[in-house]
C-alpha cells in the first residue's frame, strides 16, 4: 500500500482533527503518501483531494469541527456516483480510504469496498455513540460534557423559579447522550428512544418528587423519543400535572461544537494510529474501536447492525433511585 486517503463524512464530532492529525501522521511516518478529502464522500466524486504532509495537520488537536469539512451525500448512495468516486481515487493510485463518521458513513464505506478492490477502514466518529463495537465514539464524551455544562446553569434558572424543565438532546435513534447527561446532571427523568416511558409513569415520578418537596425538576428527552419532541412531551404531562411553571430548552447543534475534551483527543489520536498500522497490516472492511480500554477491529457490518444493545441499563435504574 503507497497512498491513504482519509475522509470525515456525516455530522462532525469534537475528536475528529485529532484523529485526522494521527492518521496523516501515522502514514506519513511509515513512508505513505497521505491525502485528505474535503467534504466527505461528496469530496470524493467531485474530486476534492488535496494531499496532505505532517505540517497540514499543525495545531489542530484542540480544535472542535473538522478541517477537512463534511458533508451528507446522496449521490454516493448511486452505483454512478461510487464509479466517479473510485476513479478519482484509482487516477492518483489511492490504495486505501479511511473514514471517520457514523453508521451512514459506515454505510457508505461497506457498500464502496464491497464493489471496489479498495483498502477500507472505518473510524467511529459520531457524539451519538450510535456503532457497535467501541464502548465510546470519537465526540460523544465532549458532547456530554457540552450537555451537562448547558443543565447546570438550567438548574440555577429552574431553582430559583420553582420550575420544571423538559430539555432535549441529540442522539438521532440513539438515547446515550441523554441518559449518561441524566446521570452526570441529577437529572429527574429521562426519557430514551430505546425504552418506553409512558406519561402517566413519568407524571407519578414527578408528582412523587413533588410530594417529598422538590421544588423544580430536570427531565431529558432524548431526540428520538417515540412519544415526540420536548414540546410534545411537555404538553401532554401538563395536562395531567401541573404543579410546576413548565419551560422547554432545545439544546440543538451547540452540542456538536467546542474543543474536544482530553478523553476525545486521546481516543481521537489511539483510534487513527490504530486505522493505518491496521491497514498496513492487510486489515480492510473492518473499525477500530475502544473496548475495555484496548483497541480492537470489528467488521463494518457488526459495526452496523447491532447499536441498540449499547445502553447501559444499570446507568438507568440508578437514575431513578438518585433523584428521588
Ligand atoms: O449524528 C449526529 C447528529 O447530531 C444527530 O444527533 C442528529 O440527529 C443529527 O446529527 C442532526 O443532523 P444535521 O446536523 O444534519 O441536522
Amino acid at each position: 500500500i503507497k497512498n491513504i486517503a482519509v475522509l470525515t463524512s456525516g455530522g462532525d464530532a469534537p475528536g475528529m482533527n485529532a484523529c485526522i492529525r494521527a492518521v496523516v501522521r501515522t502514514g506519513i511516518y511509515n513512508g505513505i503518501n497521505m491525502f485528505g478529502v474535503l467534504q466527505g464522500y461528496q469530496g470524493l466524486i467531485n474530486n476534492n483531494i488535496i494531499p496532505m504532509d505532517a505540517r497540514s495537520v499543525s495545531n489542530i488537536i484542540h480544535l472542535g469541527g473538522t478541517i477537512l469539512k463534511t458533508a451528507r451525500c446522496l449521490e454516493f448512495k448511486t452505483d454512478e456516483g461510487m464509479e466517479i468516486a473510485y476513479q478519482n481515487l484509482k487516477a492518483r493510485d489511492i490504495d486505501g480510504l479511511i473514514v471517520i463518521g457514523g453508521d451512514g458513513t459506515f454505510t457508505g464505506a461497506r457498500n464502496f469496498s464491497n464493489k471496489y478492490n479498495i483498502r477500507v477502514m472505518g473510524i467511529p466518529g459520531t457524539i451519538d455513540n450510535d456503532l457497535y463495537g467501541s464502548d465510546f465514539t470519537l465526540g460523544y464524551d465532549t458532547a456530554i460534557n457540552t450537555v451537562i455544562e448547558a443543565i447546570d446553569k438550567i438548574r440555577d434558572t429552574a431553582d430559583s423559579h420553582d420550575r420544571l424543565f423538559f430539555i432535549e438532546v441529540m442522539g438521532r435513534d440513539s438515547g446515550c447522550i441523554a441518559l449518561r447527561s441524566a446521570v452526570a446532571s441529577g437529572a429527574e427523568a429521562v426519557l430514551l428512544p430505546e425504552r418506553h416511558t409512558s406519561i402517566d409513569e413519568l407524571v407519578s415520578q414527578l408528582a412523587s418528587g413533588a410530594s417529598t418537596k422538590k421544588s423544580s425538576s430536570i427531565v431529558i428527552v432524548s431526540e428520538g423519543h417515540k412519544a415526540g419532541g420536548a414540546y410534545d412531551i411537555a404538553k401532554q404531562v401538563k395536562e395531567q400535572f401541573n404543579h410546576y411553571d413548565t419551560k422547554v430548552t432545545i439544546l440543538g447543534h451547540l452540542q456538536r461544537g467546542g474543543s474536544p475534551s482530553s478523553f476525545d483527543r486521546i481516543l481521537g489520536s489511539r483510534l487513527g494510529f490504530a486505522a493505518v498500522n491496521e491497514m498496513l497490516q492487510g486489515t480492510s472492511k473492518a473499525m477500530v474501536g475502544l473496548r475495555g480500554n484496548e483497541i480492537k477491529t470489528t467488521g463494518i457490518d457488526e459495526a452496523l447492525s447491532r447499536h441498540s444493545f449499547k445502553l447501559e441499563n444499570d446507568l438507568l435504574e440508578m437514575t431513578k433511585v438518585l433523584s428521588i
